[in-house]
């Protein structure tokens, strides 16, 4: 007869308890380890240490591994985890898209929801259930090197996304081909370590904590049931998240409900003794972390005899063990690892980077285009007597353009740029081909490096200058200068790229950049020299084509700026929904008004801003309702019109203000957008609805609440003052939305 936990008829609770019955400690421990299987002699523990999971698992070295797992007493299958961060991009096969970052200037959930499907299948396809994905870090300080993996400055926004983004990891059903486990992380304010610094301290208040950084987690626990979290290296007042309890247990499984398992980030575990020094032995570090609510350990070789010692001294009730176990256990059940799914490994041409793939990959770049900047000169016309200079170190770099966790980055332990190379399209190569396509000229030098200090080729791009009616500057950064402990202190373009468009402009040549940038950089000469800019941060394979159709007129850019981008690095932190500060406008000494004495208060690109090339009108905004009760949802409604003779697509967004409130907020936090497209002279009505949980505010007892009281709504194209049109509201009791 077979065992309960092998009958696929059998309940995934049943299944679970009956293989949970027949484990013992040892088994269970290993249920709860994951080593890095491309760290030497990592694979052979499998069977001595009951591996779990193992994750950075290329090639075939899963289904090996799983051919050992199912020979082992229990045959308890393996789940692998990988990052597969924007698509999965450490197999060559595979697409790549635009990184978070630039995919979250598309504003465009379903795009987002779409690109985590495909990702899902690719990543289901080599034999892989797991991905450490979406990153739901608010990225607010852009020296940060991680800023790149991040939706953007706003905790609200990033909500959305995820939600989608897990939604389209997940699927339907965990046992289909197209769905595997999301990771929700770095839970919790892993990008509010001081001074944009990787990994160092957050000084977050746990109020804090609750109005900015946890709310992006809890909808992806409670809105998109996400599979699992990833807990920070990192600590937030003091506690690192590993050795939180309150945070992992008390918030994430209690009030919450987290039906998945939190797996630590790595080495977390040996880092709460060697480097946070919070234990002071590992076996106090082990202890920390299991009582805390940690259920799988990344990457922390110690742990599996040290918690076995631990479990059989009665230090750790078993029951912890047991807790965590179950947790795992269901979601391998629910993949279908014990079943059908164990050995899933179709023939991976007919899922990777088909063409279908590649097609998103181009709408995706598309859509994460931002014109920063347009005096007239875009869109160009392609003439057959049209002499293009394409220029700059990132106008052919495959690394660069793709950007980081992909191949080249440390984790892929490979630094060769042929990888993606043939499914990549880089600007230069988009312009070649529509030189040939509309029999213009195009000439390439590249003049200047990322990294090199030496001006390149200078004189054959003052004789290329001499030639060339536009240029096509492609400057940013490069891999070396972004990622995990890769922070910048200066958002300067480096080597000579500076010296390089300056060139340009000496020679008199019309001036188009073209950002490809892991980040926000410091670049007001550009702002006020270039005749247009283009930003697709690291645009995935297709973001050169992509390029290329924006400045042809092939297609009309929507891209809105999801991080300000500042114009100092000493402006940092520079984020559109600040707090007022004492000097603000309201003050009587109206010398003394809220300023930098050296330099502007405003950003020098703000968040939600972004140029079309067609022209948008807002009017009839109106409320439906001015005076709002409790739990009763605002809607609001417009008329946007395209007043120009091109379609096109605007995003509109909506901000509020809460006038006065117990605690201080926000001068302006965003809470509704909508993609509209509307063709050319045509108008739309657009309807929208802002929740009313979404007023809230933690308050100093650290509840949810709605305060009664005046509000404003914010209506219009960016959030800068000048392109928003307010209406004022009223709530007419305070509302206590979640204690
Ligand atoms: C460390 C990174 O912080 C995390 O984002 C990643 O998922 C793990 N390593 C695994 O590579």
């Amino acid at each position: 007869m077979t065992d309960i936990y092998q009958n696929k008829h059998a309940t995934i609770e049943e299944r679970v308890a009956d293989l949970l019955s027949r484990m013992t400690i040892e088994e269970k421990i290993g249920q709860l380890t994951q080593l890095p299987a491309s760290v030497e002699g990592n694979t052979e523990k499998l069977e001595e240490w009951h591996i779990g999971s193992y994750l950075h698992c290329t090639g075939d070295t899963a289904i090996r591994l799983q051919e050992r797992a199912a020979k082992t007493r229990l045959g308890i299958p393996l789940i692998f985890g990988i990052d597969a961060i924007h698509g999965h991009c450490f197999d060559n096969d595979a697409t790549v898209f635009p990184t978070q970052l630039a995919a979250s200037s598309s504003w465009d959930r379903e795009l987002i929801r779409d690109m985590a499907k495909v990702t899902a299948k690719e990543v289901r396809a080599t034999g892989i259930h797991w991905t450490f994905s979406p990153v739901l870090c608010v990225g607010r300080d852009a020296r940060w090197g991680r800023i790149n993996e991040t939706y953007g400055e706003d905790a609200w926004l990033i909500g959305e996304m995820a939600v989608e983004a897990i939604k389209g990891y997940q699927g339907e059903r965990f046992s289909s081909p197209d769905s595997i486990l999301a990771c929700a992380k770095h839970y919790v304010a892993y990008g509010e370590t001081v001074g944009g610094r990787d990994a160092y301290e957050a000084d977050v208040s746990r109020r804090k904590l609750k109005a900015l950084f946890l709310p992006p987690f809890k909808k992806a626990v409670q809105e998109a049931h996400v599979a699992s979290l990833m807990a920070g290296y990192h600590a937030n007042d003091g506690v690192p998240c590993t050795a939180d309890k309150w945070l992992l247990t008390d918030v994430a499984k209690t009030d919450w409900g987290l039906d998945g398992f939190i797996v630590t980030d790595w080495e977390n575990v040996t880092s709460l003794y060697t480097k946070q020094k919070v234990s002071a032995s590992i076996e106090e570090a082990c202890y920390r972390a299991l009582v805390s609510g940690n259920d799988m350990m990344m990457s922390t070789v110690e742990f599996y005899e040290t918690a076995v010692r631990l479990v059989k001294d009665g230090r750790v009730d078993e029951a912890v063990v047991n807790d965590a176990v179950i947790r795992i256990l269901t979601k391998k059940f629910a993949l279908g690892l014990f079943d059908d799914m164990r050995f899933y490994c179709p023939d991976r041409h007919e899922v990777l980077g088909i063409p279908a793939h590649r097609d998103l990959a181009l709408q995706a770049s598309l859509k994460s285009i931002v014109m920063l900047k347009n005096d007239g000169i875009l869109p160009l016309t392609p003439s057959k007597d049209l002499r293009v200079l394409v220029t700059g170190p990132n106008a052919d770099d495959v690394i660069a353009q793709l950007g980081d966790w992909s191949f080249g980055s440390m984790q892929a332990g490979a630094t060769d740029d042929q990888f993606h190379r043939d499914k990549t399209v880089t600007t230069l190569q988009a312009f070649q081909a529509a030189a040939k396509h509309y029999g213009f000229q195009v000439e390439y030098v590249k003049g200047a490096d990322c990294l090199d200090e030496e001006f390149e080729q200078v004189a054959e791009l003052d004789r290329a200058l001499e030639n060339a009616d536009v240029v096509i500057a492609c400057v940013g950064d490069t891999l070396a200068q972004n990622g995990e402990f890769h922070d910048r202190a200066n958002l300067d373009l480096t080597g000579k790229q500076q010296a390089l468009l300056e060139r340009i402009k000496a020679a008199g040549v019309p001036l188009i950049v073209n950002l490809v940038a892991s980040k926000p950089m410091t670049i007001p000469w550009i702002a006020e020299h270039a005749n247009a800019l283009l930003c697709g941060f690291n645009s995935g394979t297709q973001g050169g084509e992509a390029i290329k159709r924006v400045v042809f007129g092939e297609y009309n850019p929507s891209g809105k700026l999801t991080i300000s981008f500042p114009y100092h690095v000493g402006q940092l932190p520079v984020f559109y929904n600040k707090y007022e500060g004492w000097h603000a406008q309201h003050s009587q000494h109206t010398e003394f008004k809220e300023r930098y004495i050296d330099m502007p208060e405003q950003p020098l690109f703000c968040f939600g801003e972004g140029l079309s090339f067609s022209q948008f009108e807002y009017r009839d905004i109106a409320l439906k309702q001015r005076v709002i009760e409790p739990h009763s949802d605002i809607e609001l409604s417009l008329t946007v019109t395209n007043q120009s003779d091109i379609d096109g697509t605007d995003i509109v967004q909506v901000y509020f203000n809460d006038h006065f409130s117990s605690v201080t907020t926000p001068i302006k936090t965003l809470c509704g957008f909508q993609r509209v497209a509307i063709a050319a002279k045509e108008s739309v009505e657009v309807t929208m609805t802002v929740k009313f949980s979404d007023l809230a505010l933690v308050n100093a007892e650290l509840e949810e609440v709605v305060e009664a009281g005046a509000f404003s709504l914010m209506v219009g194209a960016s959030s800068k003052d000048e392109d928003l049109h307010t209406l004022d509201f009223e709530v007419t009791q305070t509302t206590t939305v979640s204690s």
